[in-house]
């Protein structure tokens, strides 16, 4: 396994979390370098549910050291309720590290995400409202507040008092809300990082160390290939990079370094907030995939939007991560439709597109190209191997392999971990 990185292939929820949480076991450390808790990751361990947002889901396996790296922003409320709920379950998070260079959000990060998606009106993004996309804008322009500075009080009361002005002005003379009191803030902060302060360190130098030592190290991603800022489907992505390529800066590690990757996806599309969905169904096939998927998001309960599966968007994961296989996940979730339907390429106006529209506008009128494929009705969550599977089942995997030139590695039938299997 040595050097793997693990990356969501579509939209976000594919259960990347599930799939860190079976490879933890043999890591020695798990990574996540990138978004905030706008991700929620569910893990299924002998029947007790965890929802992380912020902690790497390798924290259930007390000898994988979990690094929360320089590129993720961080509710420092939000990571001590999750530190919490974890000791209370009985985990321990004395392996969790958290790099002194990321970004922390604020009251006001969150004031603003608020604002502004309301003042977008019917053009809102349809974010988590976490304050995720603000705070990102603060280390652009580079008036940021990071862990070591939080840790800092000197550093930390000068900095916030900058900010907490200018934010300020911004609530309340651009958008009418209402203003952030720094005296609250200063004092909760404060309490935070006296929690936080034994986490602190340079991660980079801790994954640079393991990776040199021959160690396992699994590089956990958030969010998805299609929210990523630069390449996803912009303006509807989150503000961080969750492609593979976010890992070198989001962990402080060199390129060369990262010698596997894996795409996380569905047996079908999801998405949560709004923006174009070429496959999404609206009918009662969307509405079976909802309720038998549990298509409701982990961090607002939002409703998923649902669709088929579509290998246009997982060729374009592959190249832009340099996948080197694929967990399929939920394939169980289809079990019972008599035929599924994979689409293969778009129609536009007579002309094919095989490759995902670099500008969401040339997306609109794209009619997906569907091929057909048979069901199954056995139960297949308790399968173990390729064997296990109905026939329609493995065809379906075949086709996906051989319309997006990848491995399918892993297959997921549950959301336990021992509902998954490998097939390489
Ligand atoms: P993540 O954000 O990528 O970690 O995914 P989420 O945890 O947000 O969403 C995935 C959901 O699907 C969770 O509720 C998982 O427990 C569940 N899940 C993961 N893999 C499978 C699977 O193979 N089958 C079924 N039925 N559920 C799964
Ligand atoms: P995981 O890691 C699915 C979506 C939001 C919105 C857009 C921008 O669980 O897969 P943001 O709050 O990030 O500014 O919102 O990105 N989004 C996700 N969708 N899974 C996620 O994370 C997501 N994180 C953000 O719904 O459309
Ligand atoms: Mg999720």
């Amino acid at each position: 396994m040595a050097v793997t990185a693990l990356v969501g292939a579509q939209w976000g929820d594919e259960g990347k979390g599930k799939v860190i949480d079976i490879l933890a076991e043999k890591s020695d450390m798990v990574v996540r370098a990138q978004g905030g808790n706008n991700a929620g990751h569910t893990v299924v361990a002998n029947g007790t549910v965890y929802k992380l947002r912020l902690i790497p889901s390798g924290i259930l396996y007390k000898n994988t050291t979990c690094i929360v790296g320089n590129g993720v922003v961080i509710d420092p409320g939000v990571i001590l309720s999750e530190i919490d709920d974890l000791i209370s379950k009985g985990v321990d998070v004395s392996h969790l590290k958290i790099d002194a260079r990321a970004h922390v959000i604020l009251p006001y990060h969150l004031a603003i995400d608020e604002l502004s998606e309301k003042a977008r009106g019917a053009a809102d993004i349809g974010t988590t409202k976490r304050g995720i996309g603000p705070c990102y804008m603060d280390k652009a322009e580079r008036i940021g507040i990071r862990m070591c500075d939080l840790i800092n009080s000197e550093t930390f009361r000068e900095k916030l008092a900058h900010n907490t002005k200018i934010k300020n002005d911004i609530i309340v003379k651009i958008y009418g809300g209402t203003p952030v009191s720094f005296d609250k803030i200063y004092a909760d902060y404060t309490e935070y990082a006296k929690r936080l302060a034994p986490h602190v360190c340079d991660t980079s130098v801790l994954v640079y160390n393991a990776i040199k030592a021959g160690k396992n190290v699994l590089f956990e991603g958030a969010q998805g290939a299609l929210l990523d800022l630069d390449v996803g489907t912009y303006p509807y992505v989150t503000s961080s990079h969750p492609v593979s390529g976010g890992f070198c800066i989001g962990a402080g590690v060199g390129p060369t370094l990262i010698k596997e990757c894996l795409g996380i996806a569905k047996a079908y599309t999801t998405r949560v907030g709004k923006g174009p969905f070429p496959t999404e169904l609206n009918d009662e096939v969307g509405e079976q995939i909802r309720k038998v998927g549990a298509e409701f998001g982990t961090v607002t309960g939002r409703p998923r939007r649902c669709g088929w599966l579509d290998t246009v968007i997982l060729r374009f994961a592959v190249r832009v991560n340099g996948l080197t296989g694929i967990a399929l996940n939920k394939l169980d979730t289809l079990t019972g439709l008599k035929t599924l339907k994979i689409c293969v390429g778009y129609n536009k106006n007579g002309k094919r597109v095989d490759d995902f529209p670099a500008d969401i506008s040339d997306l609109e009128g794209c009619e997906p190209i569907y091929e057909e494929y048979e069901g199954w009705t056995q139960d297949i969550s308790g399968a173990k191997s390729l064997k296990d599977l109905p026939k329609a089942a493995v065809n379906y995997l075949k086709a996906v392999e051989k319309l997006i030139d990848c491995p399918v590695k892993m297959v997921g039938v549950g959301p336990d971990r021992t509902q998954n299997f490998m097939i390489r």
